[in-house]
């Protein structure tokens, strides 16, 4: 199977893919940023569910129906908070994008879209956090996997610019 990574630059509640991740906090509840986006884009039913999950740890993940959103799927992860980076922020942030991409798996998603994970109110460094993406997601895919199709969708200039030579597409 061979997966083809993808950047594109907007909003993720946009998308026409199988399922998008959102960035969400342990609550599960809602909040700002693409929390917020995918909330609002969704309707209450979402927040219905959410309401039933228990929350989530981070580095792992949930999934919920899209609701109003143009996907079947949410995949709902945490991302950690940044903390200088000694606090096992890096492996955390790995756990997000692996969990996510097995979750969808597991419900036969062939597309999906990720945000750039703990970057905004968690303030991840970018780039780094940039590198564990593209890596993490790379390495999952060299294994058996029915997805054939990931995108990394970057809110803003910042993002697209770093994640388009990390993907090797200059
Ligand atoms: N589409 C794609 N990416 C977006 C969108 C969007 N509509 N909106 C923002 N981003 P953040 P975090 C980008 O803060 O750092 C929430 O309150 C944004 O530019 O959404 O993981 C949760 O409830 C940035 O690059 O998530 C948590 O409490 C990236 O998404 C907390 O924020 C992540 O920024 C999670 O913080």
């Amino acid at each position: 199977m061979h997966t083809r990574l993808e950047v594109v630059e907007g909003d993720i509640t946009k998308l026409a893919v199988g399922a998008i991740v959102n960035a969400a906090n342990r609550s599960l509840l809602g909040g700002g940023g693409v929390d917020g986006a995918v909330h609002r884009a969704a309707g209450p039913e979402l927040l219905a569910e959410c309401r039933t999950l228990g929350g989530c740890d981070t580095g792992q993940a949930k999934i919920t129906k899209g609701y109003d959103l143009p996907v079947e799927w949410v995949i709902h992860t945490v991302g950690p908070v940044w903390n200088g980076g000694s606090h096992g922020e890096d492996k955390l942030l790995a756990g997000c994008y692996r969990e996510s991409l097995k979750l969808g798996e597991e419900h036969g998603v062939k597309s999906i879209a990720f945000p750039a994970i703990s970057t905004g109110v968690y303030r991840f460094p970018l780039e780094r956090a940039t590198r564990i993406a593209v890596g993490e997601t790379k390495r999952h895919v060299e294994g058996d996997t029915g997805i054939e199709r990931i995108v990394f969708c970057c809110f803003g200039h910042d993002a697209y610019a770093c994640y388009r030579p990390t993907l090797g597409r200059d």
